[in-house]
């Protein structure tokens, strides 16, 4: 049996992130600069059935039985062997790398399941459609952050630009006009179960202020998803400022990422918010055209930790 290998983009959330567990829209993009690969090799001369997992950066090299039961990486692998209905694999090693740094609202944990399933079921000669795979991420991210939207692991797993709704069909949004973005991180992990979890107690304490607020950002979300359609970018860019205003509300900023916002507009940017899960993690900021080098050196020099543009959209991107 061939190694197989697989590989998934990061992404970012343009708009919606927080309202879209709560049904209203988002708009997520993949961003290819960073990638989760998992590599399965067989392992001859050991029983059917051992599956070895490697993950250097969690310095994590044990067998599948040793797992915790909700290890991950081993939910990620019983996923694939009781969808394809698999009892005992042939013997093999399962090893994931990932330049997506972790907790930072780049989709790292859906990235390494989608490589993870993918290069698994390749393996197992049996390769999964799209829908699957991102079902089983799904199941995964279920792990990461008990009620996810779903928004990660389709935007990752289709590697397209998305207006995305909670349970309904996948929507591609059709992006002609590059709109590019930089994406800067404060360095501050910050795992999204943590967010979540306080947005819904905020919920559960005063609904009527959240839908309010869910409200008002399906609104931006939906003028953002015209501008992105139209090529509008002068338009696209407060209005994500405007959706980090109320992330802001909603308690889920910093002091790191407001400070990033506000460096990134003083130095030209159209508009700039948080991306993800808040309080940490990566933020973003829309550049006019050939300006995107101005705004990450500016971004640099207020501390952000890691820095790189991505463009959105365009006739490079299929
Ligand atoms: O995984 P993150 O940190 O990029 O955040 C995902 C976006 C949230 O809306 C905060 C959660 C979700 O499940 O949609």
């Amino acid at each position: 049996m061939p190694a197989t290998t697989a590989t998934a983009p990061g992404k970012i959330i343009l708009l919606g992130e927080h309202a879209v567990v709560y049904g209203r829209p988002a708009i997520a993009v993949p961003v290819t600069q960073v990638r989760a690969r998992a590599v399965v090799k067989p392992a001859p001369g050991k029983p059917a059935g051992w599956v070895r997992l490697q993950a250097p950066a969690i310095e994590l090299d044990a067998d599948l039985e040793a797992l915790r039961p909700e290890h991950p990486l081993g939910v990620a692998v019983r996923a694939v062997l009781d969808e394809l209905d698999i009892d005992r694999p042939p013997a093999c090693t399962i090893r994931v790398t990932s330049t997506i740094p972790i907790a930072a609202g780049l989709g790292s944990g859906a990235a390494i399941s989608v490589a993870l399933i993918r290069a698994l079921a390749d393996f197992l000669g049996r390769p999964l459609p799209d829908e699957r795979v991102s079902a089983l991420a799904f199941e995964v991210e279920k792990l990461h952050h008990g009620t996810p939207s779903g928004v990660d692991n389709t935007v990752i797993t289709y590697a397209m630009p998305v207006y995305f709704v909670r349970g309904q069909p996948i929507e591609r949004l059709q992006v002609n006009t590059p709109f590019t973005f930089v994406v800067a991180d404060t360095g501050v992990p910050s795992p999204t179960a943590t967010t979540v979890g306080d947005v819904r107690q905020g919920w559960q304490a005063n609904p009527p202020a959240f839908e309010h607020l869910f409200d008002a950002i399906q609104s931006l979300v939906r003028a953002a998803r015209a501008c992105l359609e139209r090529g509008n970018v002068e338009d696209l860019g407060p209005l994500m400022s405007e959706n980090h205003r109320l992330l802001r509300e909603m308690g889920v900023s910093s002091l790191e990422l407001d400070h990033l916002v506000k460096a990134a507009l003083a130095a030209g940017s159209l508009g700039a918010k948080l991306s993800g899960g808040g309080r940490g993690g990566n933020m973003i900021a829309l550049a006019p055209a050939e300006e995107g080098q101005v705004v990450a050196d500016a971004l640099r020099t207020a501390g952000a930790h890691q820095v790189f543009l991505t463009t959105v959209g365009g006739p490079q991107k299929p």
